[in-house]
């Protein structure tokens, strides 16, 4: 069984273009819309209901563009209001915690974790929580988890300042309690933060392995698109990349161009979702 239809992609804006680019590396056969939701960006200091409103607005776009699977790239979104979405949706929803909680499972030796994200994602304790229930169901004991909010590294990777001086200052700072606790594996639950790798990796320490959490998720939608039977079949024209944004498409494409590297989207329409009525 084949289906050709898209995979619809979603995000509070730009980052989850780091996302997008991995499904493109795991599926590259595959159609794909992704909407940024710029206009009303950022999620990670809006409250928990604001949140599920935007995300379930965002997949009702999405849902009319006919996707057969939607992928919430932002982990913000994806900590507060999966439970939400997936009540809701009329096609399997893939979200970006499980798959990063999976892997940093797998990947630690020492059992300590820390996890690195937005306000918001850490406030839920989401992460955390799917980290310990994975560690269960592998058996593993004595794992311990740390946690750490890094709001400003947002603003540095989309002002471009992956590897400068104040990127690392800021670095320094946030990952200092992570580093005393000696975690050996460190999970990277934002969209923006594989854009900073590079000074995260050097701060960390050569030791300490970072997890890409949009890495993680695109196998998880590779194995999902094989076991729903719902892969791309041979497809004449090649596969459709869409764009959409709820604020001005130039200035999405000008920012975009950086986190994508290859495939720069152009032809980005203009979208708002707010139109949609939702109850949260
Ligand atoms: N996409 C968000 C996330 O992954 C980061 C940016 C935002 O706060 O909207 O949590």
């Amino acid at each position: 069984m084949t289906d050709n239809r898209a995979i619809g992609v979603f995000d509070s804006g730009i980052g989850g273009l780091t996302v997008l680019r991995e499904i493109w590396n795991a599926v590259p056969g595959e159609s794909t819309v992704y909407f940024g939701d710029n206009s009303r960006a950022p999620y990670g200091t809006k409250s928990r209901s604001t949140v599920i409103r935007y995300s379930l607005q965002n997949m009702r776009f999405l849902e009319s563009k006919d996707v057969k699977m939607i992928v919430v790239a932002c982990n913000t979104a994806s900590a507060y209001a999966y439970e939400a979405l997936k009540a809701g949706a009329k096609v399997p929803v893939v979200e970006v915690v499980t798959p990063g909680a999976d892997k940093a499972c797998r990947t630690t030796g020492n059992g300590k974790i820390g996890i690195i994200a937005t306000k918001a994602t850490i406030s839920t304790g989401v992460y955390k929580d799917a980290v310990e229930r994975r560690a269960g169901e592998l058996g593993m004991k004595n794992i311990e988890i740390f946690q750490q909010a890094c709001p400003l590294f947002v603003s540095l990777a989309e002002e471009g300042w992956w590897d400068t001086e104040v990127t690392r200052l800021t670095a320094e700072e946030y990952l200092k309690p992570l580093k005393d606790a000696g975690v050996d594996t460190l999970v990277m639950a934002c969209t923006h933060y594989p854009l900073l790798s590079k000074v995260i990796g050097e701060v960390m320490g050569e030791k300490v392995t970072l997890v890409n959490t949009g890495e993680a998720t695109a196998s998880v939608v590779k194995e999902l698109l094989g076991s729903e039977g719902i892969a791309s079949g041979e497809n004449g024209n090649g596969p459709v990349r869409e764009f959409y944004t709820s604020d001005e498409p130039e200035l999405f494409e000008k920012v975009a161009a950086p986190f994508l590297g290859e495939g720069l989207p152009s032809g980005t329409r203009h979208f708002t979702t707010d139109r949609y009525e939702v109850t949260v």
